[in-house]
């Protein structure tokens, strides 16, 4: 993707156990991502962490990855195009991994890897799957930052997930 390579400062690929459980997407990386080489590990990765933690799981048994590999310039939303160029390494790495639940984080994740154009406020409430894979589709972190008043039903998805995923959160939270 000429757009991109012309600014990212590296690929940032997934991150996490090749046998995870679990599978966060997200959507592509930021400025702290794209320094660091690994993704959600700004102000959204820190919520991210938080609302695993609420769940009872470490971030560090989750893999982490992203629609596209390559931060786009200004942040700005992934273009159809390069989710295209980018979606058969994120197949790739979701065969390798082969986990046993996705959790696709906002519109744009759902919207390309489910090819779904039906918006996140009504699809966060179905039981998705992805190639057999169960999905639960939830707000994205930023999203959440910006609008905290969303955090209650992002909550009330992770517990569904959880649920469908045979676990319980834990009884503090
Ligand atoms: N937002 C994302 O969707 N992915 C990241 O890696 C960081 C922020």
């Amino acid at each position: 993707c000429p757009a991109l390579l012309a600014e990212r400062t590296q690929t940032v690929f997934g991150v996490g156990p090749i046998d995870a459980e679990l599978c966060v997407v997200g959507e592509a990386p930021g400025h702290n991502e794209d320094k660091l080489g690994e993704p959600f590990v700004g102000e959204a990765g820190q919520l991210l962490n938080k609302m695993l933690a609420a769940c009872g799981i470490e971030r560090s048994k989750v893999f982490i990855c992203n629609i596209l590999r390559c931060r786009p310039p200004a942040n700005r939303q992934p273009q159809a195009d390069e989710a295209a160029s980018c979606n058969p390494f994120l197949v790739e790495t979701l065969r390798l991994v082969r986990p046993k639940f996705l959790c696709l984080m906002g519109a744009t994740a759902t919207r390309y890897l489910l090819d779904q154009p039906t918006g996140i406020g009504v699809l966060r409430k179905r039981d998705l799957a992805w190639r057999g894979i169960p999905v639960q589709a939830t707000y994205h972190p930023a999203d959440l930052l910006r609008y905290p008043d969303k955090k209650r039903d992002a909550w009330e998805d992770l517990q569904r997930m959880l649920s469908r995923m045979g676990r319980t959160p834990p009884a503090h939270s």
